[in-house]
């Protein structure tokens, strides 16, 4: 136990600082509880904002504006010439960006009262989490309740060794100094597709391999369909059912061991440089979770009940190193939920109506369920559609690939999945998460009035289009 100073002791102590976390620390101070958060990296913010969602957005932002600078502007009678890439500068944004975010995390901090702990957190007793500084030096904090918020790592590939020059996670991918000849992407997930896209609007030639037969899996198919059409039309290459088997870096590039997944002749492939982007695992190591009895499941994750209580009294864990989507949204909901409840509130989190977003071009969203996901359940469900080429906004934007896609309940309409692959989908699906969790059903969607022209009228089209009463088309 703790030497008993009170500067040690806390109602709460979360362990890391991602999004998970630093939110769930900010409403528990808000609740009133002393609360203090254990971050062994320098800055705040975790995955999402240093090396994930923030400086990846930064970057598909400006690749895209490059994108359209060199080619998409003609059409709307801009003529640039000359148009030239500084990466530099580019990382610099980025760069900035995270910087200034990570920053304001320090101030809502300081501004709520949370202590923030430099240092790798472990539970070594019941109440207890032990802090061990850069410098070495061990601070112990008595805690009442004790959250694991310590997110996720990339996944290995056994026999492809990330050295993040030339075989690169997605962190090194974020990074790179220059544009690669050759990029090979192995994994056609959300990462591979979001950072690909990146190197080949910047001009890489990029291939992805993936080892299912289709891309994002989880995805509803039709889309993913879609999706891979059209990043193809951008200059995508895909060896699907294509399995790594091994990789030789030199300091010219990479050699890729491929074979097909069901069986045949193996092949070579050549490249600059390598992203490994075939997921990610719970992080655990070092936290003293076995010690302290916190189960895990097969897939190393801690186990949780409904109110993320492990089954070690006091403990409790969210975000990425629990189950459901890796997704920085997710834990914050968790991270306010977590809180409330340790407060003696009674929060819920509706896994139902998570969004999931890939901010490619066109992006693609999606809440609820898929068209295959309602078949295997044996659910009767009615699906409208509505593609961008006959939206008025979406044609006067030259932005007319994609469509939407409503799927309801065929007895009650009950909405229950959205899919929609399109420009600003990420920002389109904002009205269907906010359906499905009010239980409306397609017909509400109809019914209510939206704004045109606007690319959200896809959406409405597309909940007549269930009743197979579209108006334009
Ligand atoms: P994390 O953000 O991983 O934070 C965990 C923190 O715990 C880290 O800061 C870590 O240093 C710290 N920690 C770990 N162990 C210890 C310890 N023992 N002691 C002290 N500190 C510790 N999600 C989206 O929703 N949208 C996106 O656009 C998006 N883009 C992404 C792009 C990339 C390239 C990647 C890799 C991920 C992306 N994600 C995105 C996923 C998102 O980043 C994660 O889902 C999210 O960060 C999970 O939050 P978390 O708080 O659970 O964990
Ligand atoms: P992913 O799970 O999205 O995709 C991994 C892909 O790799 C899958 O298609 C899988 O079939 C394939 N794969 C697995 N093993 C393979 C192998 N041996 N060879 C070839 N392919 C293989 O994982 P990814 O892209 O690494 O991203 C991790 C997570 O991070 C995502 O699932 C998501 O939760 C989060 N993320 C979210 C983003 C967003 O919200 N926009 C952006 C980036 C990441």
């Amino acid at each position: 136990m703790s030497d008993g100073a009170s500067e040690n002791r806390f109602d709460v102590v979360i362990i890391g600082a991602g999004p998970g976390g630093y939110v769930a620390a900010i409403r528990a101070a808000q609740l009133g509880l002393r609360t203090a958060c254990v971050e062994k990296d320098p800055t705040l913010g975790g995955t999402c904002l240093n090396i994930g969602c923030i400086p990846s957005k930064a970057l598909l932002h400006a690749s895209e504006e490059y994108a359209r600078a060199g080619k998409g502007f003609a059409a709307h009678g801009i003529k640039l010439d000359g148009v030239t890439l500084d990466l530099p500068a580019m990382m610099a944004h980025k760069d900035k960006v995270v910087g200034d975010l990570t920053k304001g995390v320090e101030h809502l901090f300081k501004k709520n009262d949370v202590a923030h702990i430099r240092g790798v957190g472990a539970i070594t007793a019941k109440g207890e989490v032990s802090v061990r500084a850069a410098d070495g030096a061990t601070r112990v904090l008595a805690a009442k309740a004790i959250v694991i918020a310590t997110g996720s790592a990339s996944t290995p590939l056994p026999g492809v060794a990330v050295d993040e020059q030339r075989i690169v996670s997605s962190t090194g991918a974020l990074a790179l100094a220059a544009v690669p000849k050759h990029l090979a992407v192995i994994g056609a997930g959300y990462i591979g597709l979001e950072l690909g896209s990146v190197w080949r609007r910047l001009g890489a030639e990029v291939t992805v391999i993936e080892f299912l037969d289709r891309i994002v899996p989880g995805m509803d198919g039709e889309i993913a369909k879609q999706f891979q059409r059209l990043l193809k039309r951008q200059g995508f290459k895909f060896k699907l059912g294509t399995k790594v088997t091994g990789a030789s870096a030199t300091s010219e590039g990479v050699s890729l061991a491929l074979a097909p997944v069901a069986g045949g002749e193996a092949a070579t492939l050549e490249a600059d440089v390598v992203l490994v982007a075939v997921g990610r695992r719970p992080h655990v190591e070092g936290l003293g979770l076995e010690a302290a009895g916190v189960a895990l499941d097969e897939a190393g994750r801690v186990v949780v009940d409904d109110e993320f209580r492990t089954n070690v009294d006091g403990i409790f864990a969210i975000g990425d190193v629990i189950r459901g989507p890796m997704l920085a949204h997710k834990a914050e909901d968790e991270g306010i939920a977590v809180a409330e409840l340790i407060a003696g509130e009674k929060p819920h989190v509706n896994y139902d109506a998570i969004p999931g977003v890939i901010y490619t071009a066109p992006e693609v969203a999606a809440v609820g369920k898929t068209e295959e996901q309602l078949k295997e359940a044996g659910i009767d469900y009615r699906a409208g559609a509505f593609p961008f080429l006959a939206n008025g906004r979406a044609r006067a934007m030259s932005a007319a690939d994609g469509f939407v896609k409503i799927l309801a309940d065929a007895k009650t309409d009950r909405v229950l999945g959205v899919h929609i692959i399109g420009a600003d989908a990420g920002t389109l699906i904002a009205e269907a998460v906010l359906a499905i969790e009010l239980g409306a059903s397609a017909e509400d969607l109809a019914r209510t009035c939206h704004a045109h022209p606007s690319l959200n009228e896809a959406v409405k089209e597309a909940a007549l289009a269930v009743a197979e009463r579209a108006i334009h088309i």
